[in-house]
């Protein structure tokens, strides 16, 4: 429910796990926010601007960033699988073995926004990936 105020805040509850609710506060006091709120409505603004690149046809560049544990079942098949889907997108790929069960792979995308975004989701919803990103970026023609 959000309730809006005479100041042009709107207030609303967000339920995280503890965890994450700790690493957040930690992370505000590191930066110097103002407040919880206010990190909170950078992140938002960021991925804001990223979801309204979508919206454009122009071709972009960027990375997608995977952690997983490679003894996850099927997982690194699958991975695979949704890359070699995506061959003319994905034009290169780096994987770093981070420990004994840790993989971190790096995935530099070019495309519209819309085909690289969705191949970003794919990736990143794979059961068994515990952190992924896209980073959006330029090709640079228009810079
Ligand atoms: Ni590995």
């Amino acid at each position: 429910m959000k309730t809006p105020a005479a100041s042009g805040l709107t207030r609303f509850s967000v339920s995280l796990p503890t965890s994450l609710a700790e690493n957040l506060d930690l992370m505000v006091l590191q930066k110097g926010f103002e407040s919880r709120s206010n990190a909170i409505a950078e992140m938002v603004r960021d991925r804001l601007v990223e979801h309204h690149e979508q919206n454009s046809s122009r071709e972009i560049a960027g990375t997608i960033t995977l952690v997983y544990d490679h003894h996850k079942r099927n997982l690194q098949e699958i991975l695979t699988n949704i890359q070699h889907d995506h061959h003319e997108r994905i034009i290169s790929s780096m994987h770093v073995h981070l420990d004994h069960d840790n993989c971190l792979e790096v995935l530099v995308v070019r495309g519209k926004p819309r085909e690289i975004r969705s191949i970003a989701d794919n990736l990143i919803a794979a059961k068994g990936i515990k952190h992924g990103k896209l980073t959006i970026t330029t090709t640079g023609k228009d810079t």
